[in-house]
């Protein structure tokens, strides 16, 4: 076993509680502010009620995404005293490659800025006008660049992915029924590729198992389509595959990954979650997929050794990689996800069972059904989590949708609050107190109302548009939570 590939100890408490326990120590801080509630429904309102538009002085636990916020590890950091800079040819480039070969066992890579930067490149050469693209389930961006070039997704997930309460351990597979059905309907000419999303991020940071990507490689590969796996949050998924799937509870974090990559012709990455860095990365094993897209890098990115990065970027990527085949790395975030999601489930909270990667998830749907979907319960409970608490959330519901060709809200299959937990950034008070506010707004949920639109961007439109409360709700809410709270913040 290398040094890296540590694993979790298994340390019980002798009250009995499962409590998670960081395996790392703090050694950098950064000093946080909890506004008093007043200033932070200003702060909301002056956002637009969009928390995207948020200023970081106003907010005090930023759970909005783990994108670029995990904690970097100390060597990550030392790692960028020694980053080689050069336009071309730098050693740093070298190391990442390095990395990538031995994390994911692929041999070609090819650097971009971000991972979306990678489905821009992956979508310009390979989905055409009329084709469609089936997947476990969309991320934002992957729809966009996929739309952006004529192309269609189909979300072919199993019954049980978008139940909020489950105890199915592997919500992101892909049914493999309707897998066969598409293929037969639009023909595999019409499929550039089937796309697997590690951690499926928009339906709560649900794994799939190996087995289910062992069969989409058989039925793909028996048609001649290729298989393209999103490793953003792969580490994670791994992780669960040897927690939940029988027969790999003592393979090593590095094994199962490489058996991953190796059921795909093409994975790309979100640095910005794999490697707790930032910047992001495209590889395969085949040569004549690189020779297709190299080209589109130094023109959308930068030269084929830097891609748009930084090297002192680049090389803590190549460390962070390393990092994510250790157990007690990538089991953390999970760890603390598990204690809040059985917190506030165990409480009667409507929230997504059971606790996948990358945050909690509350159903606004469940938590505020009062309000219709016409009105976003899932942004209007992203707004009053962050006013009665100062922690600010991402909505992942009908404003992350788009409208249809009448101008229609197409209304979002599920309706969610995400709360990220990046990597080894929150403390277990920090938690706590988390879960503590989201029942006090539970029990007083029939004060939240909806909200509208009031400047709507075209695309992704969730990133900038600003909306309005529906009626005075933000004001009774404030009211109720001085009256309960007194002077505390
Ligand atoms: N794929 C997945 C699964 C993602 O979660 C993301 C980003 C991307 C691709 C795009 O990568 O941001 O580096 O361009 N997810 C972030 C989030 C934005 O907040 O979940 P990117």
């Amino acid at each position: 076993m290398k040094e890296t590939e540590s694993r979790t100890p298994h340390v019980k408490f002798y009250s009995g509680q499962e409590i998670p326990l960081e395996l790392h120590k703090v050694r950098i801080v950064q000093k946080l502010h909890l506004r008093p509630i007043e200033r932070r429904k200003q702060a909301m309102e002056e956002a637009g009620f969009n928390t995207f538009l948020l200023e970081t002085k106003d907010v005090f636990l930023d759970m909005l995404t783990d994108s670029g916020t995990n904690a970097m590890s100390d060597q990550q950091l030392g790692s960028m005293m020694v980053a080689d800079d050069a336009y071309a040819g730098s050693a740093s480039f070298t190391r990442m490659q390095e990395a990538v070969r031995d994390v994911f066992g692929m041999h070609h890579v090819l650097p971009v800025h971000q991972g979306r930067a990678a489905e821009n490149i992956i979508s310009k050469i390979f989905v055409k006008p009329g084709d469609v693209v089936p997947m476990n389930y969309h991320f934002t961006t992957t729809k966009a660049h996929i739309d952006i070039n004529g192309g269609q997704i189909l979300e072919i997930y199993t019954d049980e992915a978008l139940k909020i309460k489950s105890d199915c351990p592997f919500k992101g597979n892909l049914d493999l029924v309707k897998f066969a059905a598409v293929i037969e309907k639009y023909g595999a000419a019409k499929i550039p590729y089937v796309r697997m999303e590690a951690s499926t991020n928009l339906i709560g940071g649900q794994p799939f198992s190996m087995r289910n990507l062992r069969e989409v490689n058989a039925m793909a590969a028996k048609h001649g389509i290729m298989v393209l796996l999103d490793v953003s949050l792969v580490g994670e998924n791994a992780w669960f595959i040897k927690q939940r799937e029988p027969g790999y509870e003592t393979t090593s974090i590095r094994d199962i990954l490489h058996e991953m990559c190796g059921l795909s012709d093409l994975i790309y990455f979100s640095s910005r979650k794999v490697s707790c860095t930032r910047g992001g990365g495209i590889a395969t094993n085949r040569i004549d997929l690189f020779n297709k897209m190299k080209d589109l890098v130094p023109l959308y990115e930068g030269f084929l050794t830097y891609g748009g990065m930084s090297v002192r970027e680049i090389e803590a990527m190549a460390v962070g990689l390393r990092e994510t085949t250790d157990e007690a790395m990538v089991g953390q975030s999970p760890a603390f996800i598990k204690y809040l999601v059985n917190d506030l489930d165990s409480a009667g909270l409507p929230v997504v069972t059971p606790a996948g990667g990358l945050g909690a998830h509350i159903d606004a749907g469940g938590f505020l059904p009062h309000v219709p979907q016409a009105e976003y319960p899932a942004g209007a409970l992203a707004a009053a989590f962050y006013i009665i608490s100062g922690a600010r959330g991402m909505e992942r519901g009908t404003i992350s949708s788009v409208r249809d060709e009448h101008g229609n809200d197409i209304l979002a299959d599920v309706e969610l609050l995400r709360l990220a937990l990046p990597r080894r950034v929150f403390t277990l008070s920090q938690i706590m107190y988390v879960a503590d506010r989201m029942k006090w707004l539970y029990d007083n949920r029939d004060l939240v109302g909806g909200l509208k639109f009031t400047e709507e961007p075209a695309v992704l439109r969730f990133f900038l548009g600003r909306l309005a409360p529906v009626s005075d709700w933000p004001e009774k809410l404030m009211a109720k939570f001085r009256k309960d709270f007194g002077e505390s913040l």
